[in-house]
């Protein structure tokens, strides 16, 4: 099929209407605004070694990370172009100590929608030319339409998500997004800045050949993990599974949505917690392979399921085909 032949991302949320009932327009006029960014950020990334993008901006974010030039331009970005549409009251993100509550013009903002984003993911892999990602999510606020949002707003349990969504700057740059009526996937033609339909109604198979994890950090992990690991280089059936391993979210997501397969960021002695944030990797994500068939869990309990109790909170995740995430909650529980 030709690219001529395809749908736009324009195109397909004009016919996609129902998927945005809550609201009259506001929801499309909000995924114009993440569509812009994306198209800037695109470019942007395009450019690294040629513009003064590669590299440490010097500071750290409240996560305890040293920011890259890139994690910074990308935040900005993304929060200027909502604030500037008056289309959201309120955004958290990873790069923000605190959430940012926006006034309107005259002070009111009849606005309903917070938007919570990874606005860069995959920081390690900016400055070698792999692939990284943006993450967003979007919810309708909890407290009065017309007020300052509160910190209510963002902790959200991952359940009450209205729309989520990834941008991947890759080979090409794809938007991949659900509003909880299955997953569709664009590509950009970057020669016109239009995003087509380029993988409709992605799922991944309930049963995969691949395991994504860190497992530089194996003396870590907690014993479940431990043994998970073992059972995927056991050879037996459709064992060893392959490793793939980019150290960038949404890459390593991607290519398991696409492909069949599990990813896992544990626990270890070095993040109690794990590494990956519940607001802005894993609600969103976890949303997304849902809705694509597959499953996401903490290792014990669904992720959408979580109560949030702080906006940069960290948890566990094993992500992807069903069958494979159910295995390794196997060996979780039986390690408890
Ligand atoms: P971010 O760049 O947004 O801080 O996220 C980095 C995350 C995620 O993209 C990736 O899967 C993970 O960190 C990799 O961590 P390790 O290097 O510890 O494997
Ligand atoms: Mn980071
Ligand atoms: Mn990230
Ligand atoms: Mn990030």
């Amino acid at each position: 099929m030709s690219a001529q032949s395809k749908q736009t991302l324009g195109e397909f949320i004009i016919d996609r209407q129902e998927d945005f009932k809550y609201s009259s327009g506001e929801l499309t006029r909000l995924f114009n605004s993440i569509r812009l960014a994306a198209k800037i950020v695109s470019h942007k990334v395009n450019q690294a070694g040629l513009v003064d993008i590669i590299g440490a901006f010097g500071q750290e974010n409240i996560q305890g990370e040293q920011q890259q030039k890139l994690d910074v331009y990308a935040n900005e970005v993304f929060i200027q172009t909502l604030i500037n549409r008056e289309i959201v009251c309120g955004i958290g993100s990873e790069e923000n100590d605190d959430f940012i509550s926006i006034e309107g013009k005259d002070g009111n903002n009849e606005n309903k929608y917070i938007v919570l984003m990874d606005p860069l993911d995959g920081s390690s892999n900016i400055d070698v030319n792999v692939s990284v990602g943006t993450i967003f999510s979007i919810y309708r606020r909890v407290t009065p339409i017309g007020t300052p949002v509160t910190k209510e707003d963002f902790l959200q349990k991952g359940e009450n998500q209205v729309a989520a969504g990834y941008v991947i700057y890759g080979s090409s740059t794809m938007l991949v997004y659900t509003t909880g009526n299955g997953v569709n996937g664009f590509t950009l033609n970057p020669a016109i800045g239009t995003f087509y339909l380029s993988h409709p109604e992605m799922s991944i198979s309930e049963d995969g050949g691949i395991y994504s994890v860190n497992e530089g950090n194996y003396v870590h992990f907690p014993q479940g993990v431990k043994d998970y690991i073992k059972y995927c280089q056991a050879e037996e059936g459709n064992r060893p599974y392959t490793s793939r391993y980019i150290g960038s979210l949404v890459s390593d997501i991607h290519r398991n949505i696409l492909k069949g397969g599990i990813y896992l960021y544990p626990t270890s002695a070095k993040a109690p917690n794990g590494k990956l944030r519940l607001l802005y990797e894993c609600n969103p994500i976890a949303f997304i392979i849902e809705q694509a068939g597959g499953k996401a869990s903490d290792g014990f309990n669904r992720i959408m399921e979580i109560e949030p109790t702080e906006l940069h909170q960290r948890v566990p995740f094993f992500c992807g085909s069903k069958n494979m995430v159910e295995k390794a909650e196997e060996f979780m529980s039986l390690n408890k």
